[in-house]
């Protein structure tokens, strides 16, 4: 199923998001300054995590983690492991944590409980989008680059079905006319 093709809606032009990426890369560098480690989360992030850290005028380090949940399909509302830890030390670390999407924001807060056990100094959440649409928890976002009412996104890092996380810009996916 690489070549899935399903009628994409235009949510995010690439150029809006080079150019909020890019305030959000100087205004974060100017409010955590230097020394703070970038913590993406795989796979969706990975694609922000790159632009957003060349935003930054001032010297980071990053790491990545890996999360799986199990028990739904585009929700994900099962059990959440970390099937890829920090190799960075964070003990003591000011730590940004790099998420492509909040959704119901129950992965973000699992990963939040997990880090407190990992000794950092700081924590705080960087999500290129927030979806507020399904939001179960209450949750602080640092730092946000585009809320989006709802639907299922893609490109930039997110996918569905493992596609569509190469295309520059965001997309709404529109799943029931897929068979039209
Ligand atoms: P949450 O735990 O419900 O906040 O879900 C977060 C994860 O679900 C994100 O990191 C994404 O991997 C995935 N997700 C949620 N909404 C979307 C979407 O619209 N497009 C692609 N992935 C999504
Ligand atoms: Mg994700």
């Amino acid at each position: 199923m690489s070549n899935e093709q399903h009628p994409l809606e235009v949510v995010l032009t690439p150029e809006q998001i080079q150019a909020r990426v890019g305030e959000l890369g100087r205004q974060i560098s100017h409010e955590m300054g230097k020394d703070i480690i970038l913590l993406g989360v795989l796979k969706g992030a990975f694609v922000f995590l790159g632009d957003l850290a060349r935003a930054m005028n001032v010297p980071v380090r990053m790491d990545f983690v890996r999360l799986a949940s199990y028990g739904a399909d585009s929700v994900s509302c099962g059990t959440i492991t970390m099937t890829k830890e920090p190799e960075l030390d964070l003990k003591g670390q000011r730590v940004l944590v790099v998420e492509d999407i909040v959704d119901t924001g129950r992965t973000v807060r699992w990963l939040l409980d997990r880090l407190a056990g990992m000794g950092a100094a700081e924590v705080k959440v960087c999500s290129f989008i927030d979806k507020p649409e399904r939001r179960e928890l209450a949750l602080d976002i640092d730092y946000v680059g585009f809320r989006v009412p709802q639907g299922f996104l893609v490109g930039y890092g997110l996918d569905y079905n493992e596609c569509y996380r190469h295309l520059p810009g965001v997309y709404e996916v529109k799943l029931d006319r897929q068979r039209g």
